[in-house]
């Protein structure tokens, strides 16, 4: 790969890490929070996915170094604090944009032959749509809505 492909994956990587750290402290805020409302399901399924996003910050940060470059510390905004409900709303809006922003960064991969950040990518966004599913089931919505 050449130096400029490379350092345009090392900036969309660098984008997604900072998402994911964005995403661990909003899921562990809800996990805290959610100790004084009822619903203890939920509790679990917040610090549960804050671990699924750190695995994916691994993997971001992990290729980022292998391409020569620097993990950011960089965090995307938190929203925090709500009801239970605004707090799962705002989980399924992160995930939903990072939904949005992974597949972009799938098509720049693609399209300048880094296969194995597109196959990183692609497994990490299905797991992202899997988070989606299981906010949107949780709140009762349609996909979409
Ligand atoms: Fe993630
Ligand atoms: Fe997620």
């Amino acid at each position: 790969m050449q130096q400029k492909d490379r350092d345009q994956i090392i900036a969309a990587l660098q984008q997604d890490v900072s998402l994911e750290l964005g995403a661990i402290i909003q899921y562990l805020w809800h996990h805290y929070l959610a100790e004084g409302i009822e619903s203890p399901p939920i509790i679990d399924l917040f610090e549960g996915l804050s671990r699924s996003e750190m695995k994916h910050l691994e993997k971001f940060s992990e290729r980022i170094v292998a391409l020569g470059g620097l993990p950011p510390t960089r965090i995307a905004p938190v929203k925090k604090g709500g009801t239970l409900k605004k707090m799962i709303r705002d989980d399924l809006g992160g995930e939903r944009n990072a939904v949005v922003v992974y597949k972009t960064h799938i098509k720049l991969a693609a399209s300048l032959g880094d296969t194995t950040t597109r196959l990183m990518l692609e497994e990490i966004v299905s797991e992202e749509e899997q988070h989606v599913d299981l906010w949107e089931t949780t709140l009762g919505l349609k996909p979409g809505e």
